[in-house]
């Protein structure tokens, strides 16, 4: 089975997954790590966006659990990436340039594809998040869920992190990057955020993160 998950930035999307699938024993598919680790390496190769493919092409994603926090690694096991690409600046080069590059969609896309064939192989079930999850990469997914909460606990959940991370930012300079973020997820010519066909939408606003993965397993467990 694949489920696929959308949703805004903040949505609480990546810590949930990760949980609903340790709790269910399935894979879990951070795509959004692979765009960001693609801004990581235009950024440390210095290159330009239009080369950017071809080095995607021969680049390797791979995650693995480090006691219950997701790492990033590109090449095999080569490159650890997990603490780079969660910087502001990352976030703005993903979304601003790489998210938006149709050549480098389309390789990302058929790498997350492949993923979800090998683990069907397998007979392991995959979930998925992203933006495009339930509308381009698994249109035929079993289950879609698009997870949503309102900008401003959006932005206190983002704010918290980055102050785990020990970096220097406020509730208003994160806000309005996540709104500067929303739009340009939303308005992108090349696979917007939307909700998918059929997706169930869950509004994690008022919800802890305890109720969120409960609300997610209930509607995995309905389909
Ligand atoms: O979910 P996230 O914040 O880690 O995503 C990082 C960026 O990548 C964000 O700008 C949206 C973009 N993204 C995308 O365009 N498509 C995806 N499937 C996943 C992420």
């Amino acid at each position: 089975m694949v489920v696929a998950v959308d949703g805004p930035v903040g949505s609480g999307k990546s810590s949930i997954c990760k949980l609903v699938a340790k709790e269910l024993g399935f894979v879990y598919l951070d795509s959004g790590a692979m765009y960001r680790a693609s801004a990581y390496i235009l950024q440390h190769l210095n290159l330009h966006i239009d080369n950017l493919s071809g080095a995607l092409e021969k680049t390797v994603f791979t995650f693995s659990d480090n006691g219950g926090r997701l790492s990033v690694f590109i090449d095999g096991k080569g490159v650890d990436v997990t603490d780079h690409i969660r910087t502001p600046e990352i976030s703005e080069i993903t979304s601003s340039l790489i998210a938006k590059n149709t050549a480098v969609r389309e390789i990302l896309v058929a790498k997350q594809q492949e993923v979800a064939r090998m683990n069907e192989a397998e007979g392991v079930s995959l979930i998925a998040d992203g933006r495009d999850m339930g509308t381009k990469v698994f249109p035929d997914a079993q289950c879609k869920i698009y997870l949503d909460a309102s900008p401003e606990v959006r932005a206190q959940r983002r704010l918290k992190d980055y102050q785990r991370q020990g970096l220097d930012t406020t509730f208003e300079q994160v806000l309005k990057n996540l709104i500067t973020r929303d739009h340009d997820d939303t308005t992108r010519v090349e696979s917007p955020l939307m909700v998918a066909n059929g997706a169930v939408v869950v509004d994690t606003s008022n919800m802890t993160l305890e109720e969120s993965i409960q609300a997610m397993i209930d509607v995995i467990s309905s389909k």
